[in-house]
């Protein structure tokens, strides 16, 4: 059945391949970006899909923008909470600043898209929330410790969040992506990201629509009975 969908950081990357996996299924799809307007004004121009900018971190602007994409498309049946950022450095060398966006955006953001979509979904008996986490929120990884623990985060709150929602028909999981080929993993730098792929079973990075069709299986009827689980896409790199 065709729903309406928003992805956060729906217009590159993962988030894009995610947006246009669930167009190709027959959704309304909405993607929300934070101010790459050349990118977003591409991806719309390519693919049809409206970009609407606010920053995920900012609780009243996901309040204000979900209620503007209701107005525009209808009320939002799926929302995949994509928008991430990293700011990587060990701990020695990590600000406060560098801790505190990463889990203002990452975690945070996943807070404000519930709180301005949950009640609405359970109040209609249907709704899926999908939150893409990452393999560094399950594994950890060195330099990294906001960025992990702000995808642990992630995992905890869909485990949470499926315990108040599966009475409503409200069903939240998680991906928890390895590597993939995208912006993100473009700014790690070559010997490290060579030392990443060895350790990769299949022998190489991910595919961004790798990802994509996971996020458009559990937005389907087909995956009515998932709840509170995490889905690794990550080539065999973390059994989990
Ligand atoms: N790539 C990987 O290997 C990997 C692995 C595990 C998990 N992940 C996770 O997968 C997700 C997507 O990663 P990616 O590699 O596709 O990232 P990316 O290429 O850097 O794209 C990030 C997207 O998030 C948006 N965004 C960032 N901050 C935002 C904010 N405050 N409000 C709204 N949107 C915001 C960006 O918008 P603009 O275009 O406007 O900047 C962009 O669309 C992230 O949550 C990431 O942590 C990625």
């Amino acid at each position: 059945m065709a729903r309406v969908a928003i992805v956060t950081g729906g217009t590159r990357g993962i988030g894009a391949a995610i947006s246009l996996a669930l167009k190709e299924r027959g959704h309304t799809v909405v993607a929300n970006y934070a101010g790459n307007e050349e990118k977003a004004k591409a991806f719309t121009d390519e693919t049809g899909i409206p970009a609407y900018k606010w920053d995920v971190g900012d609780h009243e602007a996901c309040l204000v923008g979900c209620q503007q994409v209701e107005a525009d498309v209808g009320p939002i049946d799926i929302v995949v909470n994509n928008a991430g950022i990293t700011r990587d450095g060990t701990l020695h060398r990590m600000t406060f600043d560098d801790w505190n966006e990463v889990m203002r955006i990452n975690l945070g953001g996943c807070f404000n898209m519930a709180k301005a979509t949950f009640g609405g979904m359970r109040d209609r008996g249907w709704g899926r929330i999908i939150n893409i986490g990452s393999i560094n929120g399950q594994a950890g990884q060195y330099g990294q410790v906001n960025y992990a623990a702000a995808k642990s985060g992630i995992h905890g709150f869909t485990k949470a969040l499926a315990q108040e929602g599966a009475k409503f028909g409200v069903l939240v999981n998680a991906i928890a992506p390895g590597y993939i080929d995208t912006d993100m993993v473009a700014a790690v730098p070559e010997p490290v990201l060579e030392k990443i792929v060895a350790k990769i079973p299949v022998g190489r990075l991910g595919n961004a629509y790798e990802i994509a069709r996971g996020v458009a299986f559990l937005a389907s009827d087909n995956a009515g009975f998932v709840t509170g689980s995490t889905l690794s896409i990550n080539g065999g790199q973390h059994m989990y």
